[in-house]
């Protein structure tokens, strides 16, 4: 049975597409097999995993829009172990074109469960609260959420927690928050320990122990189209990373 994760916060910029690739990575470094769902119609995940966008066709859009999977979409990457559905501004009109339409929730939820052969599945989120999240969520076992480390970290996220609670009543009674991630610490930073601080108090258990730092490798590996864990797997973001997975595994024993 794979394991469906979400990786949602409708904040932008947060660290979900980040947390998406290295943490993907992660996994399949130690020998789990991964698919990462891009879920963005800015379709960032698939630029960072460094799929060009002549390899997108199918992409995650022609499969929602036929509600059927098609294995064509499941493209390798350059990391062994880790396939990615990709995505491009096309999915943008699926919200659209899907308004009238029976169980338009479950669309993404039908298509994926036809996804065997991985243990891993990571959704990366587009940043709000509309068709392209509602259909990860409601996909999903679990919804990871990262949070940046600034002073309106914690806004909106008592509208996402409550679109989390709204799908587990309505369609998904599955449905857990597998855990928050702080991103972009930086620890010399006063406010930034005062935010982890706040949150930490605020949620408890469910906060991550690991924290992902502020680093430079981190947002330049993107443009490099590779995981910043292959770019430089010494940086401290990448040790972060590598430190979520192996809690996240651990906590499921
Ligand atoms: N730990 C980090 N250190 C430095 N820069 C980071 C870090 N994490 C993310 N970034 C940078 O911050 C920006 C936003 O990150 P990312 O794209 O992962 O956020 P996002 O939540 O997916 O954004 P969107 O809401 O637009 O999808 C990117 O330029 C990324 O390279
Ligand atoms: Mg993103």
């Amino acid at each position: 049975m794979n394991k469906i994760i979400s990786i949602a916060n409708q904040k932008g910029g947060v660290g979900k597409t980040t947390t998406t690739i290295n943490l993907a990575t992660s996994l399949s470094a130690v020998n789990k097999k991964v698919l990462i769902v891009d879920a963005d119609p800015q379709g960032n995940a698939s630029t960072g995993i460094g799929i060009t966008y002549d390899d997108r066709t199918p992409s995650l859009y022609e499969l929602i829009v036929k509600r059927d999977f098609d294995k064509k979409a499941i493209k390798k990457t350059i990391v062994p172990n880790l396939s990615i559905i990709p995505a491009n501004t096309s999915l943008a009109a699926a919200e659209v074109e899907l308004t009238n339409i029976n169980k338009r929730e479950f669309v993404l939820s039908d298509i994926l469960v036809q996804a065997l052969n991985f243990d891993y599945i990571l959704i990366d989120c587009p940043p709000a609260l509309g068709f392209l999240t509602i259909n990860s969520l409601v996909a999903s076992s679990s919804v990871i959420v990262p949070l940046q480390s600034e002073f309106f970290a914690l806004e909106g996220i008592s509208s996402l927690m409550k679109t989390v609670q709204l799908i587990k009543e309505g369609f998904n009674p599955k449905l857990n928050v597998e855990g928050i991630l702080l991103t972009m610490v930086d620890k010399r930073n006063t406010l930034s320990s005062l935010v982890e601080k706040d949150v930490r108090e605020h949620f408890g258990e469910i906060v991550y122990k690991t924290t992902i730092p502020r680093n430079v490798k981190i947002s330049e590996a993107p443009s490099h189209g590779k995981p910043a864990i292959i770019y430089d797997v010494n940086c401290s973001g990448s040790m972060a990373y590598i430190g979520l997975a192996r809690e996240i595994i651990n906590k499921q024993g």
